[in-house]
């Protein structure tokens, strides 16, 4: 009901526009002074210590959030980690034992090809934690552990604000298990709250400074057949979950790609006036990546693409190549994919909202897929 929406126009509007809360009440009570505290996590320390293998299952956007989180989690706390479609995972006979973690990621805790994977992995000796937005749901009931999202129910079959804040829940994990295995230092685990903690600040920069600007762009752009989505490192899960989103809302034929792929295949697709987005590293992290990308960029608009970068304020090397600029605050290398998903979500809700398309309740969807 109108009601319920609050005075947004759908629930994804409504939805999209708490993605800072999302962010700051799954941060709620787990941040002490520079250390991360997960209340549910006490006294299950020999779970996560000497796991010497972890393993990310899932499906569609909550898997996306996933890999992500594979590149934190194994920087910080060198286990290796792996992240697999759950349905995928489920029927190749994995390699399980009692030191390999299992994390699941599920926004309802319903969707059974997630939990027929958990309730596997258990069979076989391996101890899993779930990553879950539903207090009570399934899948934690299910599992050795959990760590709730605190995004609020979401209601709109494709999920956003639940996407931010399963990265946030596995970063807090990350940084938890960092500390049990001295991975990191307190110091480095101080640096990385304090970027956390900003994030919620940031993303509403984006709402407030880019969005009219992205909608009024997705109007212009409603009638495009096709769009592909390029990122590398952590970009690469954000393009394909931008490339997802727009398919999801907007019926539209998108694919994601990692840009040092492009020469590999994906650049035969570019011709004049194809849109591309391209999700830029900053340049303050890894210099070498950002240069990549952006010689990437001059790849796709030397044969014509339209480019549409996502790049930080101030990064002037995006200028001479790139159509439009979708402007992030500036952030450390990990914590970019939060602030450059959103721009995505907003686009990918304004082109199917300028189609008169169902936001909501896209065609042959639904928010929990309860059956294998
Ligand atoms: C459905 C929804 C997606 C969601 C996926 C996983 O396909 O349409 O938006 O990402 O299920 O759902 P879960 O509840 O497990 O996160």
């Amino acid at each position: 009901s109108a009601a319920e929406k609050g005075g947004w126009s759908s629930f994804m509007a409504k939805e999209v526009s708490e993605e800072p809360d999302a962010v700051s009440n799954t941060l709620r009570g787990r941040l002490h002074d520079g250390a991360v505290v997960i209340p549910e996590l006490e006294g299950l320390d020999d779970l996560f210590r000497d796991v010497s293998r972890v393993i990310v299952i899932a499906c569609g956007t909550a898997a996306y959030a996933g890999q992500v989180g594979k590149y934190a989690l194994e920087q910080w706390t060198r286990v290796p980690v792996d992240v697999e479609l759950a349905h995928e995972f489920r029927y190749r006979d994995p390699v399980l034992g009692p030191d390999t973690l299992v994390v699941s990621i599920s926004q309802s805790g319903e969707t059974m090809d997630t939990l027929m994977a958990v309730k596997y992995a258990r069979e076989r000796g391996a101890k899993t934690l779930s990553i879950c937005n539903t207090q009570g749901a399934t899948i934690p009931r299910e599992s050795d552990a959990v760590v709730y999202t605190h995004a609020g129910p979401e209601v709109a079959v494709a999920s956003t604000k639940a996407f931010v804040a399963q990265i946030t829940a596995l970063y807090l994990f990350g940084l938890h298990v960092a500390r049990l295995r001295g991975s990191l230092s307190p110091v480095e685990i101080a640096d990385h709250v304090v970027e956390l903690e900003a994030v919620p600040g940031k993303i509403a920069q984006i709402l407030e400074r880019e969005q009219p600007r992205i909608e009024q762009f997705a109007h212009w752009m409603a009638d495009t057949r096709s769009v592909l989505f390029l990122g590398r490192h952590v970009g690469f899960p954000i393009a394909m979950e931008g490339a997802l989103k727009l398919k999801e809302l907007a019926y539209i034929h998108a694919e994601g790609f990692a840009a040092g792929e492009l020469k590999h295949g994906p650049i035969a697709l570019i011709e004049a006036g194809q849109p591309v987005f391209v999700i830029v590293p900053s340049p303050r992290g890894s210099g070498e990546l950002h240069r990549k990308v952006i010689s990437s960029i001059e790849e796709i608009s030397a044969r014509g693409a339209r480019v549409i970068a996502i790049a930080e304020e101030g990064d002037a090397a995006v200028l001479p190549q790139a159509d439009e600029v979708l402007r992030i605050p500036l952030a450390g290398p990990l914590f970019e994919p939060l602030l450059a998903v959103v721009p995505l979500h907003i686009f990918a809700m304004g082109l199917a909202t300028a189609k008169g398309l169902d936001v909501d309740q896209p065609r042959n969807l639904a928010k929990s897929v309860t059956v294998e």
